[in-house]
């Protein structure tokens, strides 16, 4: 198993967010996290990753009890986060967006260029653009530009926030593809929706969260047709 979450409780502000949510990724998966807004997907990456603290219940990464890491040695142990409002630097280049991982960790040029190989062989459109400005580029290429920050450092886990949010279907189909193609080269995919189309082809199961509890677990034709995953979704 290379994530499990065990009997998680989040609190912010007092309010209970997150209840008792258990769930676990195996390796090679690709597994999507749908709920609607305000369900607690982006409380889950982000306490997942460390910037947000538990109050009870255990995070385990490889085995390994990563609950209360700090975000920086989540990352350094192999995952990879896309935050869901991008994250982009306006003032660097496409290029210098997706190194900055490379250099925060002190690689040497011949990491960086590892790096950036690696990443125009996922997303051959962004060395095209490698030169022009992180935002002048279209919303479905900055959605890989996100991307692919999270992957250069060569996680073996990816956690994506909303990575088809806003993106008309040509380009989530194009996106849906060159993440089937990651999870092919061995990556696992851990990645939220807050919508039914938003959940890829690819995805091998579905937790489906309301109110910060995990309501449903299995695959998307059956999830479709489980009652309370239709009152939630207004399917019924
Ligand atoms: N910093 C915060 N302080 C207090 N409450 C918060 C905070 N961040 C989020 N919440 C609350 O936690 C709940 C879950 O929010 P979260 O952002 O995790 O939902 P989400 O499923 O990611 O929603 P969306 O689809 O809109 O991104 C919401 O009720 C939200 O109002
Ligand atoms: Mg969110």
């Amino acid at each position: 198993m290379i994530l499990e979450v065990e009997n998680l409780n989040v609190f912010r502000d007092g309010s209970h967010i997150l209840r008792n949510v258990s769930l676990e990724v195996k390796k090679g998966e690709m597994v999507c996290l749908v709920g609607r807004n305000g369900a607690g997907k982006t409380t889950l990456l982000r306490t997942i990753m460390g910037y947000i603290k538990p109050k009870s219940g255990t995070i385990k990464f490889l085995g390994r009890n990563i609950t209360g890491h700090s975000p920086h040695e989540v990352s350094i142990l192999g995952i990879g986060y896309s935050p869901d409002d991008l994250k982009i630097f306006p003032s660097l280049s496409v290029e210098e967006n997706i190194e900055l991982p490379l250099i925060t960790r002190k690689y040497n040029k011949f990491m960086v260029k590892e790096g950036l190989d690696y990443i125009y062989s996922v997303f051959p459109v962004l060395q095209s653009y490698k030169n022009k400005p992180g935002t002048h580029i279209s919303g479905g290429e900055r959605r890989m530009l996100a991307i692919a920050r999270a992957l250069v450092t060569r996680p073996s886990l990816i956690l994506l926030d909303e990575p088809f949010e806003g993106l008309a279907p040509i380009m989530r189909s194009r996106l849906g593809d060159r993440l089937k193609v990651l999870m092919e080269q061995g990556l696992t995919l851990f990645l939220t929706s807050s919508n039914l189309y938003g959940i890829p082809e690819g995805a091998n199961r579905i937790y489906c969260i309301e109110r910060g509890e995990i309501i449903y677990h299995g695959n998307l034709k059956e999830m479709l047709s489980d009652k309370q995953v239709k009152e939630v979704f207004g399917l019924i």
